[in-house]
């Protein structure tokens, strides 16, 4: 199983912090914000591990990662993701990486507050497909939303305008996937969405039309913390609680 950390994009929500900096750089309490998701992927046993980036500041994830030594990892492999083409045209270009294996791609934004190992090794025994993870929040209509019928997913929405499921029952899609090898064939049928991108909702999508897709309901901390400012302050404050150094909270 091969492991894909998303870091692109210009992160234009969180302008001006963004200006000189890419978002995944950012501090998220101690350590900066990309440490978490790498670390999620280390801590479930993943070992062949390739960052995806983009934008001006490319060359400060060598400068902040290396070799991936500070998390117990041999080498680090990187790529560069030219335009602002979206999470599955990033995604894309892992294909020669991946040397037909499966994958588990995480965004370089989510931090997820429990061990992600047992999905990782039940996936990576697993049959063919794909699998997301689906979170309760208060304001789904910001992410993608899964709409449940039962056990079933019926579809997901991108950011959908109206409430999705009885009383807007919809859950969240985090930022963390599981792949077949297929997945690369299925983002070279994707046409850019209106917000002119290849969407990681429209690769679920395909998967679901196939019945291959299943989904686990995350019971931890679920933080999209690259969002907007308030879900950075978020994450902020509630790293800073839960770890133990902090003096102020
Ligand atoms: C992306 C995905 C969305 C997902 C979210 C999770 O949104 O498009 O489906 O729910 O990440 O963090 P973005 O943050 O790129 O707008």
């Amino acid at each position: 199983m091969k492991g894909i950390v998303l870091a692109g994009g210009l992160g234009t929500r969180l302008y001006p912090l963004t200006k000189i900096t890419n978002k995944h750089l950012l501090p998220v309490y101690d350590k900066p914000m990309i440490y978490y998701p790498l670390q999620s992927l280390v801590e479930a046993g993943v070992k062949d591990i390739l960052i995806v980036t983009g934008g001006n500041n490319a060359g400060d994830f060598l400068r902040l990662l290396g070799n991936g030594k500070e998390f117990g990892l041999k080498h680090l492999n990187y790529t560069y993701q030219e335009k602002e083409g979206g999470i599955a045209e990033a995604l894309g270009l892992a294909e020669d990486f991946t040397e037909g294996e499966k994958v588990v791609v995480i965004l370089g934004d989510n931090i997820i507050g429990q061990s992600i190992k047992k999905e990782v090794e039940s996936f990576a025994k697993g049959k063919p497909g794909a699998k997301i993870f689906l979170k309760k929040v208060k304001n789904p209509n910001q992410y993608g939303v899964a709409e449940l019928d039962g056990n079933k997913v019926l579809h997901i929405v991108e950011k959908p305008k109206k409430k999705i499921g009885k009383d807007n029952s919809g859950l969240a899609v985090i930022g963390l996937y599981m792949y077949d090898n297929s997945v690369f064939n299925i983002i070279k049928t994707l046409k850019p969405s209106s917000r002119g991108e290849l969407e990681i909702t429209d690769v679920n999508n395909a998967y679901l039309k196939k019945n291959n897709l299943s989904y686990s309901v995350l019971e931890g901390v679920w933080l999209d913390a690259g969002a907007s400012i308030e879900s950075l302050l978020e994450a902020n404050l509630l790293i800073a609680k839960m770890n133990s150094r902090s003096k102020i909270l």
